[in-house]
């Protein structure tokens, strides 16, 4: 277990600690993962016991054990987890823009370990950081404790506003106290692709320009903005999910192998790697917004008719992309994202497209379907797949796609995972090594910056429940490929 903390959370009312922060940190109570001596301070604006916010969330998790579809795995809640996590809480009501709050956090910290979780709107991140300094509460502490932010996204709204945070974290405190947080790290594939990439003998020569073809990242959701339309209309779909977590994907994707594994040398990589990218040329870009449609049978809504959102909005709910990286492994190798509200079905996953043999002896009898491609699925099933061809079994040859696929759960008993646990872990424990970079967030938004600015043009409708806008097909067809097929 990780040395004594007590955990902070800014925003602890809100639909972050509630759906994700509170059950992975239950998770982490139930499997013996927390400090031994652990504390969990909920801070927020709304005046409240810490009795009734604890009994809250203990309303919430136990509705999340009565839920099939929730991530959350428990059924039932273990009084013993449920008491090394809260034994030691308590509610701070107060306000982030007031010094005074962070006074009464000074006194009850003390000069012990702490993190601050920040899971407040983005507009909220840099006045924090900045009294939380000016308070005294990031300085080094007598007896040598830590103290650690932890960051959500979106951090910036482009390179310029991303900067200047980065330059308020940096007047503050140390960069190694910075965990800039993006839960798609958390996910079990993801964690997967250095093993996959860099364990096994079979992959590595073949991961390169060489062999490979092309890559595509997909990241389809079937949910719309739900209630979230106020956050939406000003974010988007690229600046929700491109150069956080699909760029994120991309570097493990395709960064070079780091020579050791600590976090400084796989972040290096990483940082290497959104380097050699190419700023995004808008004809290389598509943009979409979803109109009303269907989605399981169910009749849903366009985004101009959600809550919150204005009935000419030019806010993307889909976007797609191809990207150069201009590398030896990669020159020439296409990378192709796309990312959706309100698609088909769920999923993510990367397809990694083999080059065809450099001979097509079986020309003449072609398979049909998906080959010689490898999957990572990541949501909604955890798993590889690889498609290939193989001959039909009787006379003659006629060859037939198939594949194999791996699944964890048909390996590993299943782990209790909302997707924030190893994160919380991690950052109790001191590794950053999942965490984000200031230079590599600064590279991300310098790839998409030019393109941001497209904002206010007219994005092409598709309808709710299909497959995203045609425009995404086209960009794709031009070089000959094609989308692997979602749902
Ligand atoms: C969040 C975005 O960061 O990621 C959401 O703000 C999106 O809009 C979500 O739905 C997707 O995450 P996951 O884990 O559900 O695939």
């Amino acid at each position: 277990a990780p040395p004594a903390c007590t955990l902070v959370i800014f925003g602890g009312g809100g639909d972050l600690t509630k759906r994700l922060l509170v059950p992975s940190l239950y998770d982490l109570a139930e499997s013996q993962t927390l400090p031994q001596t652990f504390s969990l301070i909920g801070v927020d604006r709304t005046a409240m016991e810490s009795g009734t916010w604890r009994d809250g969330l203990r309303q919430m998790i136990e509705s999340f054990t009565q839920d099939p579809d929730a991530e959350f795995s428990a059924t039932s809640i273990d009084d013993a987890a449920w008491g090394r996590l809260f034994a030691n809480a308590r509610y701070i009501a107060g306000d982030f823009t007031q010094p005074a709050l962070f006074e009464t956090l000074r006194d009850a910290l003390g000069d012990g370990n702490a993190i601050f979780y920040l899971a407040v709107p983005a507009r909220f991140f840099g006045g924090i950081v900045t009294r939380l300094g000016e308070a005294g509460l990031l300085a080094e502490q007598e007896g040598g404790a830590f103290r650690r932010v932890v960051i959500e996204k979106p951090f910036g709204h482009d390179l310029a506003s991303a900067r200047e945070l980065d330059a308020t974290l940096l007047h503050q405190g140390r960069e190694a106290q910075f965990y800039r947080i993006d839960h798609f790290l958390g996910k079990e594939t993801v964690q997967s692709i250095m093993a996959l990439r860099f364990a096994n003998g079979m992959f590595e020569p073949v991961w390169r320009q060489e062999y490979i073809d092309h890559i595509q990242i997909t990241a389809a959701e079937t949910v719309g903005v739900e209630q979230r339309g106020a956050f939406y209309e000003v974010t988007g779909a690229l600046r929700d999910m491109v150069p956080n977590h699909l760029f994120t994907i991309l570097c493990m994707i395709a960064m070079e192998p780091p020579n050791i594994l600590t976090p400084e040398a796989v972040r290096e990589e990483k940082a290497k790697l959104l380097q050699a990218i190419r700023v995004l040329a808008p004809e290389d870009y598509v943009r979409g917004q979803y109109t009303a449609g269907s989605i399981n049978g169910a009749d849903v809504p366009g985004y101009r008719e959600e809550p919150n959102v204005s009935p000419d909005s030019t806010t993307e709910t889909y976007a797609a992309m191809k990207l150069h990286v201009d590398n030896w492994r990669w020159g020439g190798v296409p990378f192709y994202l796309r990312t959706g509200k309100r698609m088909q079905a769920r999923q993510t996953e990367i397809a990694i497209f083999f080059k065809q043999a450099p001979h097509r002896l079986f020309a003449n009898a072609p398979s049909h379907g998906l080959t010689n491609i490898v999957r990572l699925l990541i949501d909604p099933v955890h798993g590889i797949q690889m498609h290939f061809d193989v001959k039909k079994p009787g006379p003659g040859i006629d060859l037939a796609s198939v594949y194999n696929s791996f699944r964890y759960d048909d390996f590993f008993p299943k782990t209790a995972n909302v997707g924030y646990e190893t994160l919380l872990y991690d950052c109790m424990a001191g590794d950053p090594m999942l965490f984000q970079r200031s230079d590599a967030i600064e590279e991300a938004w310098r790839i998409v910056d030019d393109v941001l600015k497209q904002e206010k043009s007219q994005p092409e409708p598709y309808a709710a429940g299909t497959l995203g806008p045609k425009d995404a097909d086209d960009l794709l067809a031009r070089d000959g490929r094609a989308w692997l097929p979602v749902g």
